[in-house]
């Protein structure tokens, strides 16, 4: 797909918006979201000069050591997202329990994030990216509960992510709609409409396997054999160990990234509501496939998964069809 952008001739974010959506709320709130990627892109950029790095003290309901910036950019989204006034419930990797927006300010969206993903590498200048995933509260009245985020992702109303790389790019889509993707201007303060349309390359593109290898020893035999199968084949592995780095490679050049369930995390690492699921719809819109591989006694759709808790973890097998199928080959042979 060619870059649509030129220096005389460009669409912004919110232009975009404003062009595919009637609902004046999403459109608010999507503009809102990409305010906040471009503030947290400043504080990733300016951390080393405002002394941002390091650890911020405390611990995340996953168990993660929070980063400085893990906090300041949880602090920037959900600022964000409730000063909108689109947003009634707000779920954030940062935030044990959901955020829900009083009443006077509250809108009809509920919002799923990871403020940065990938903060282990933040300090070595290794990039790294948010999450989100969007729902439409379907209780009553103006006050969201939080089981108006405890859904199938097949009700997601929009998810996209934001890298924070040599260029800060935002890619998102609208459900059942097409895969856009916009790089930040950082002279104009904009993000600009660069590809749409994304689509994952024909045939799987390049041969690419990206998972965390340090974990093989734990991993159930489908996923040792599918690796192996890989090596076999001369596929090149890529592990950044930011999922936003990882996925968006996959979705560009092909291949797939794979974080599954081991001996020691039996629910895989990622987050459902989150990580994997906006990485889901985006992986499909793009005509990949996203995949829990055999997760509850049977392989699994990540879509279709009804998550029960805000944090629940799910294993994640993304990418091409080409080697997805792969791995769901050897799991249904070791069923
Ligand atoms: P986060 O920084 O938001 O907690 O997410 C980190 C995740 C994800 O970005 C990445 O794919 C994975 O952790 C890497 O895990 P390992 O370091 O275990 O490989
Ligand atoms: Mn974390
Ligand atoms: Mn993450
Ligand atoms: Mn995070």
């Amino acid at each position: 797909v060619e870059n649509i952008a030129s220096e005389s001739d460009f669409k912004t974010l919110t232009q975009w918006l404003m062009a595919n959506t009637k609902d004046l709320e999403l459109t608010v709130l999507m503009a809102q979201l990409g305010l906040a990627c471009k503030a947290t892109s400043r504080a990733c950029a300016k951390a080393g000069i405002a002394g941002l790095f390091g650890m911020y003290g405390s611990e995340n309901s996953s168990g993660d050591e929070q980063k400085k910036l893990d906090v300041l950019s949880n602090d920037i989204f959900v600022n964000a997202l409730v000063k909108s006034g689109s947003c009634c419930v707000l779920v954030s990797e940062e935030n044990e329990e959901p955020i829900i927006v009083p009443e006077e300010v509250a809108g009809r969206f509920c919002v799923a994030f990871d403020p940065l993903d990938g903060s282990s590498n933040i300090d070595c200048n290794v990039s790294t990216g948010t999450i989100f995933a969007v729902y439409e509260k379907v209780s009553p009245g103006k006050l969201g509960t939080v089981k108006d985020i405890l859904r199938t992702g097949n009700d997601i109303v929009a998810a996209g992510y934001c890298m924070y790389g040599a260029a800060t790019e935002l890619v998102m889509c609208f459900k059942a709609g097409k895969v856009e993707r916009f790089a930040l201007d950082p002279s104009l303060g904009e993000f600009v409409h660069t590809h749409s349309n994304v689509k994952i390359p024909e045939g799987g593109g390049k041969k690419i396997y990206s998972c965390n290898e340090g974990n093989s020893l734990n991993w159930d035999e489908s996923i040792k054999s599918s690796i192996a199968f890989f090596k076999e084949n001369k596929y090149a592995a890529r592990y950044v160990g930011s999922m936003v780095s990882d996925v968006h490679r996959t979705i560009l050049y092909g291949g797939c990234f794979i974080y599954p369930a081991d001996k020691k995390s039996p629910k895989g690492k990622l987050r459902v509501l989150y990580e994997g699921f906006p990485m889901a719809l985006i992986v499909e819109a793009v005509g990949g496939v996203a995949s829990t591989g055999m997760f509850n006694g049977s392989i699994q759709r990540m879509l279709d998964l009804v998550p029960t808790d805000i944090h629940e973890r799910c294993p994640v097998i993304l990418g091409c069809p080409r080697d997805v199928e792969i791995v769901l080959s050897y799991y249904k042979k070791d069923a």
